[in-house]
């Protein structure tokens, strides 16, 4: 398994191309995959705010958009203001955890979940089945792998 802070590091530049003019919060994501790399996304809001798209649901777009999405393993997530250094680690939001429990769900596994802030601070270690316990998924459907 990889160092935490190298997910955590790579969700931190991927906030750095956060499209947030109106919250103003950015967000970035990194996905490790079953082979070492590395998966990111950046929260995208529009000017229609309820379309905005958040950071790990980006990044797990774009790892399904190469047929990988159980391939992925673990989820670092960083969060803060723009242009404040704000270390407080951040969670990811409910339709994240579901987003994400796709994920894990197809690929038959838990998912290991970082947190930590835009700024930097210490990192959090969660369990996307302690974050989402009793989740509703693919395998309830008899699709993919049941946990
Ligand atoms: N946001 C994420 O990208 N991920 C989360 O898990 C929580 C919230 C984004 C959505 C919006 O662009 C901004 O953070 C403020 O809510």
């Amino acid at each position: 398994m990889i160092d935490p802070a190298v997910l955590i590091d790579a969700a931190r530049a991927a906030a750095a191309h956060a499209h947030a003019p109106y919250s103003r919060f950015a967000v970035g994501a990194a996905l490790l995959m079953e082979d070492g790399s590395i998966v990111t996304g950046a929260n995208f809001e529009n000017a229609s705010y309820g379309l905005s798209l958040c950071a790990e649901t980006v990044a797990t777009a774009t790892a399904n958009a190469t047929g990988r999405l159980r391939e992925i393993v673990a989820v670092g997530i960083v969060g803060g203001r723009m242009g404040e250094a704000d270390v407080d680690p951040i969670r990811p939001c409910g339709r994240c955890r579901q987003i994400l429990n796709e994920a894990a769900q197809m690929g038959g596994r838990d998912l290991a979940v970082y947190c930590s802030g835009l700024g930097g601070g210490s990192i959090e270690t969660h369990r996307l089945s302690d974050l989402l316990p009793h989740a509703f998924g693919p395998g309830d459907l008899g699709i993919g792998g049941k946990q």
